[in-house]
């Protein structure tokens, strides 16, 4: 048996051992009194009794340990030519007095603070200092717009809110205060208060009794220490898509989250403390939450926060330029990232003009990696090119080659195997476990192991509908797959209407419902379609209600869409169709209609109520430039 069995087989022979000793890593003010709480099947509860601080773990303890003077965060700025060094002992400083400044404006244990912040280290400041009080951040990613800040601000119901005058893409500074404004005034709820990092290239208006400003408030404020929360109390909520406008709150306990973080920086990732570790992602995506920011500070490592693109910050070396500058032993990023760096240096060029000699191993998540990716990136690094499967939910990865514990032949198109904790089976629509080589729903037995998701936020009936429900004592991903006869896994496709563009994980649904909502429109439907980029972008199909003329429907579908989601979800085609394929009881025929867009063979369903629709279809897409070539 090799390492990764074995230790695969340890975590399912005795869960609570396992990760009772993964525990030992941590430091707790109270041990806890049961290792998994199993008391109320489907909900598990881990290391409940025990109590401890996040941030503690993350900063203080780095530093009393002798991690003081080590680096704890570097920024790289590319894009306002900055690179900014934060000692550890610096960033206890800053979060002390940050945690100090929220505590002295009242915010307290369980209290909600929403971080709406650019790829700047004050992110992190905020987050921290939110865990060192017992409150619950919710940082909200900065390419959303404000309708979806102001549903997030609904449903977290905030005390504060931390923000910044700008971000900036590229060439394009982003104000964010008029979208912070904007989302306010739409939101019932209301913050006490909001704190605002002004930047350079920004000055924001701060609105009076309301606002204040960042630097003004930390010259200010009295530092404050690490107040004991229960494991199980809430770290954070973030929000992801679900099938519906109404995103999903997940929330992240502190104590499971915090053993199964540390483990897997060793386990998986394969990094020693004080080495230099890069998650070349965004705070507002899960990623930026488990692997910029707690995971390497767990850790005693350093993390490095980038503000810039793969490409155009300056150009397609920008990685590679990073990497080596700060020693980076190992990045982490989203496989578009790699398809934009091939697309403009097919060859590699860039590459050969850095010394990454230090540099030992890529890992690639949040969407499926396209085995030619894996491959150049393999033969242009010459390090092992990791493909690894997540989600927001779980907070760490289902499945991936563990490199901290054995580095299994890694296949092409595949995560490898599950993770330790994950017993992960694929299941029939009657839940019957099918055989090896067969497509079917991707699901974990439960419990799921530590650091997963215990329940969404103000919402436990979801939980358990969206995810426990349909399959009892699993957990259903959401995504098909196969798992092969040596037990590596094939993640396929969403089961639902969740489209991976860009590594951004977006709902079709959402999208429809702001398609509907255009005065014109009677019916719609948006598919997700392959491209060679971003893996997918939402094409939009609207029928117009008796007597609309075609206007200029299309180009406000698309405006409105960038208005109310925002300018990540990419959505830029839409297109006028007289009707919409469906199945006689009504259904839209969503999967045949991609099939056709994406130049697959495809066979009509025998319950379709007029074949020739099809026709329609393929026609209208033809005309907005679907399939793609090649
Ligand atoms: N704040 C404001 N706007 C943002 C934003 C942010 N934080 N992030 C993205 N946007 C905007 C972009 O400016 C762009 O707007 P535009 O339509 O006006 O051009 C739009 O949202 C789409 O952005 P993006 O998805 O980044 O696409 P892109 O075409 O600008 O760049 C890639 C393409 C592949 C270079 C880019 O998507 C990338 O670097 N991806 C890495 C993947 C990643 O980080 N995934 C996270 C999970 S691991
Ligand atoms: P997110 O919650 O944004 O991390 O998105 C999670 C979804 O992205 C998963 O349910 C998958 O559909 C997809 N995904 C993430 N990583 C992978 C991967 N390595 N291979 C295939 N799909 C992936």
């Amino acid at each position: 048996m090799g390492r990764y069995d074995e230790v695969y087989q340890a975590a399912q022979a005795d869960p609570e051992a396992f990760w009772a000793a993964a525990a030992e890593d941590i430091d707790w003010v109270t041990r806890w009194d049961r290792v998994l709480d199993d008391s109320d099947p489907p909900y598990y509860r881990w290391f409940a009794g025990g109590e401890l601080n996040t941030c503690y773990n993350a900063v203080d303890r780095h530093v009393k340990n002798g991690r003081g003077a080590q680096a704890a965060i570097i920024y790289d700025s590319p894009v306002t030519d900055t690179v900014r060094t934060i000692t550890y002992t610096e960033l206890q400083d800053q979060v002390a007095r940050f945690a100090g400044a929220l505590a002295a404006r009242g915010v307290g244990k369980g209290d909600r603070v929403i971080v709406y912040m650019p790829m700047v280290p004050e992110a992190a400041v905020a987050m921290l200092a939110c865990a060192r009080l017992g409150a619950v951040h919710s940082v909200v990613f900065g390419g959303f717009a404000a309708n979806e800040l102001a549903t997030r601000i609904d449903d977290a119901t905030p005390k504060a809110i931390v923000s910044a005058s700008c971000g900036i893409e590229v060439a394009k500074v982003i104000a964010y205060k008029p979208l912070l404004d904007a989302a306010i005034d739409m939101a019932a709820h209301k913050p006490d208060f909001c704190l605002i990092l002004q930047r350079p290239q920004v000055a924001a208006d701060l609105v009076d009794g309301r606002d204040e400003n960042w630097d003004d408030v930390m010259t200010a404020a009295e530092p404050h220490g690490p107040v004991p929360v229960a494991a199980t109390d809430p770290l954070y909520i973030l929000y992801t898509s679900g099938t519906t406008g109404q995103p999903k709150g997940i929330v992240r306990d502190n104590g499971g989250h915090a053993v199964a973080l540390k483990w897997t920086m060793k386990n998986i990732y394969n990094i020693d403390p004080g080495e230099v570790y890069w998650s070349a992602s965004d705070v507002g995506w899960v990623v930026g939450h488990s692997y910029i920011v707690y995971a390497p500070l767990l850790h005693g490592a350093t993390t490095l926060f980038y503000e810039g693109k793969p490409v155009g910050t300056p150009d397609p070396g920008a990685f590679w330029r990073v990497i080596s500058q700060h020693k980076a032993v190992s990045l982490f990023t989203a496989p578009t990232a790699f398809r934009a760096i091939r697309q403009q240096d097919p060859e590699g060029e860039h590459i050969g003009k850095y010394d990454l000699s230090h540099f030992r191993a890529l890992f690639l998540a949040g969407e499926r990696c396209d085995p030619d990716t894996l491959t150049w990136a393999e033969e242009k690094l010459g390090v092992p090119v990791i493909d690894h499967w997540w989600q927001t939910e779980t907070g760490w990865a289902i499945a991936s080659n563990c490199l901290g514990i054995e580095l299994l032949p890694v296949r092409a198109g595949s995560p490898t195997r599950p993770t330790p904790g994950w017993d992960l089976r694929v299941l029939d629509a009657e839940g019957h476990e099918v055989p090896a080589g067969t497509i079917g729903a991707l699901a974990g037995k439960l419990p799921m192991p530590p650091g997963t998701f215990p329940t969404l936020w103000n919402a436990k009936e979801r939980y358990f509908h969206s995810y426990l429900a349909n399959y009892p004592g699993y957990y259903e991903t959401g995504d098909a797959g196969i798992i092969d006869e040596d037990g590596y896994i094939h993640v396929m496709a969403r089961t639902d209407d969740i489209i991976n563009v860009a590594g951004h994980r977006l709902s079709t649904g959402a999208m429809e419902e702001v398609l509907a909502a255009h005065p014109d429109v009677a019916e719609c439907a948006v598919i997700g379609v392959a491209d060679t980029l971003k893996g997918q972008l939402p094409v939009g199909f609207v029928v117009l209600k008796a007597g609309a003329g075609d206007g200029a429907v299309t180009q406000e579908v698309v405006q409105m869409v960038r208005d109310r989601i925002g300018p990540v979800a990419a959505f830029k085609s839409a297109a006028v169709v007289q009707r919409l394929p469906k199945t006689r009881s009504g259904k839209i025929l969503r999967a045949t209609m991609r099939k056709i867009a994406d130049g697959e063979e495809f066979k009509p369903p025998a319950t379709i109520d007029d074949p020739a629709i099809l026709d329609e279809i393929k026609e209208t897409l033809a005309g907005i430039g679907y399939p793609k070539a090649g």
